[in-house]
């Protein structure tokens, strides 16, 4: 089924269902969404979302069914919409913390679910958007979430217990290099460049090196040996990053924990 064919309900148009609603109109899908936040809808609207007050009403006849919904939210919504989910419907829950069983119990015993996780990079499809695929997904389901992962950017399949993990490591990750970034620009501010500058010189280094990574076929090692100025101690920074990462996978299994279900 071609992107332009393709119509997709978007439940909950806060900050990730609008990333992926965009990019999903700039590839030519039909999109439509509901949300709760007049803010939200008002906001979708502006970017070309049509928006339907209900999720029933958007969900109905849709091919594939995003719940960009906060984990509180999933369990309500799904049961609105279980009765009227029609066989065919692909069911992809964006939601953090929330596992693909406990989807797939919702929407019912064969309905075809998937789980992503994008994140913000996703909105110039340059994301990471690690997948879950339920049991019940067809050939075509899963050619259709393939096909809307390829908008978002690049994905790597894992298990649905990886993703509290994924989340710390790809769908919060861009938080921290983000503020890589702004730490270098206002160390240029301070030594005197303009900021624009600074941001500009902070982030190309930031794209440049990770692409030197993804591209010259050395390893870490081999780059950070052409490197040999260490200004900073790396041993004594990387369990920041490390313990954020675990920080945020334990937040989503409390979250999950502390569910009402
Ligand atoms: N942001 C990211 O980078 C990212 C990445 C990957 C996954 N996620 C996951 O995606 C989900 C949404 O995250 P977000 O950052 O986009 O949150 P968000 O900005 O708060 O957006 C969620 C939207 O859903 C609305 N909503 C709440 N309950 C609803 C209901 N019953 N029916 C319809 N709409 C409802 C919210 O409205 P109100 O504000 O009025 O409640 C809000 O507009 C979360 O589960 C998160 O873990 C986020």
């Amino acid at each position: 089924m071609t992107a332009g064919m393709t119509t997709v309900a978007v439940i909950g148009l806060g900050r990730i269902g609008l990333v992926v609603g965009k990019r999903l109109l700039a590839a030519d899908y039909s999109v439509r969404g509901s949300d709760s936040s007049a803010e939200a809808r008002e906001r979708a609207l502006r970017a070309g979302i049509d928006v339907l007050p209900t999720a029933q009403e958007v969900a109905s006849g849709a091919n594939m069914i995003l719940l960009a919904l906060p984990p509180a939210a999933v369990t309500p919504v799904l049961s609105e919409i279980q009765g009227s989910l029609q066989a065919e419907q692909v069911i992809v829950s964006l939601a953090g913390a929330v596992p693909l069983d406990y989807i797939q119990e919702l929407a019912g015993p064969t309905a075809q679910v998937a789980r992503i996780m994008p994140n913000t990079p996703s909105l110039v499809g340059q994301g990471m958007n690690p997948v879950c695929y339920g049991k019940h997904l067809s050939a075509s389901g899963r050619e259709q979430v393939r096909n809307l992962l390829v908008v978002l950017g690049e994905t790597t399949q894992v298990a649905d217990e990886q993703m509290n993990l994924c989340t710390g490591l790809t769908g919060a990750a861009p938080r921290y290099i983000f503020a890589v970034i702004e730490a270098l620009a206002e160390a240029a501010v301070a030594g005197g460049l303009s900021q624009e500058e600074g941001i500009r010189m902070a982030t190309q280094v930031t794209a440049g090196s990770a692409l030197a990574v993804l591209q010259s076929g050395l390893t870490l090692d081999e780059l950070k040996a052409l490197t040999p100025l260490q200004p900073l101690d790396e041993e004594a920074s990387k369990p920041l990053f490390r313990q954020a990462v675990e920080t945020a996978e334990k937040k989503m299994d409390a979250v999950w924990a502390g569910m009402t279900r």
